[in-house]
């Protein structure tokens, strides 16, 4: 068997078309352009190309977007005045605070400062709670967008074994709820789990973020699994690559997204989805 390979550039490109039409529909109709403040404190190489291809993506769909960059010296008291202002500022329409935080900053009283309506990457605990009890706001952006890219290929979720590969609060937590608010039977696995082969080998639907280069090897796999590959590593050699032996997987799998070009493109433009979401409740 040789999987089929999920385009995520394809998918995120039909998207933001899709997005760039109806944000222009929303600014006809009510003169409100969405708007989009993004909050990068420090110098973190990975961080600012993050930050800078959010900006590039709203412009392109025709969402404005503001970066305020702050130092890795600034304190909380300062962090939060800067949201405080963009909570107030009613032509904002989503906050985003880009994560990692210098160490000195604590992580989860900066993102509680953000409004409950401004949070586009949905991970405020309230939003959090919203995808425990099934009623969301706000979706976290990645696996919202391995969500999407299941549906764009029409994998079926439902009664499916869907094992996650990590339990962050940015991807695997909020994945495995999200799957399983889908009626899927969900496994999360982590840096403790005794035996990985052992869950991997009976997932339906197999989706790996754990950050570990080749954690996934062809042995783990079902024939025929589905595997989303949420991993973004750089190699000694500047290769980029994910958490899944791509080349040895593709052949046992009947599904499976390449890094680069599978879920990362989807990540951007479920912010830009989020964002518009926001911005529309704010003038009903
Ligand atoms: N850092 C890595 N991924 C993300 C994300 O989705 N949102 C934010 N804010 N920071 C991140």
């Amino acid at each position: 068997m040789s999987a089929r390979i999920i385009d995520g550039v394809g998918h995120a490109r039909r998207l933001r078309a899709d997005l760039s039409t109806d944000i222009a529909e929303f600014l006809a109709r009510t003169g409100v352009q969405p708007k989009l403040t993004v909050i990068l404190v420090g110098t973190d190489a990975a961080s600012r190309l993050y930050v800078a291809n959010k900006a590039r993506a709203c412009r392109d769909v025709g969402m404005q977007s503001v970066t305020i960059e702050l130092p890795a010296s600034c304190t909380l008291p300062e962090l939060l005045s800067v949201i405080d202002a963009a909570n107030e500022d009613t032509t904002v329409h989503g906050i985003l605070v880009q994560l990692p935080l210098p160490a000195h900053l604590p992580v989860r009283a900066v993102l509680e400062r953000i409004s409950v309506a401004k949070d586009v990457d949905g991970f405020h605990m309230y939003n959090v709670g919203g995808l425990v009890v099934g009623s969301t706001v706000f979706s976290p952006c990645t696996p919202f967008g391995v969500q999407k890219l299941l549906e764009a290929e029409q994998i079926p979720i439902a009664g499916q074994n869907v094992v996650v590969v990590g339990a962050s609060n940015i991807v695997g937590k909020p994945t495995a709820l999200m799957l399983m608010q889908k009626d899927a039977t969900v496994c999360i696995c982590h840096a403790k789990t005794r035996d990985l082969a052992q869950f991997t080998i009976a997932a339906d639907i197999l989706v790996v973020a754990a950050g570990r280069p080749n954690l996934i090897l062809a042995p783990m796999v079902k024939t025929g699994a589905v595997v989303i590959d949420v991993g973004i590593n750089r190699l000694p050699d500047g290769r980029i690559v994910g958490d899944v032996d791509f080349e040895s997987v593709r052949l046992k799998a009947s599904h499976i997204t390449p890094v680069p070009g599978g879920v990362g493109p989807m990540t951007i433009t479920m912010l830009l989805h989020n964002t518009l979401v926001a911005a529309r409740a704010s003038v009903d």
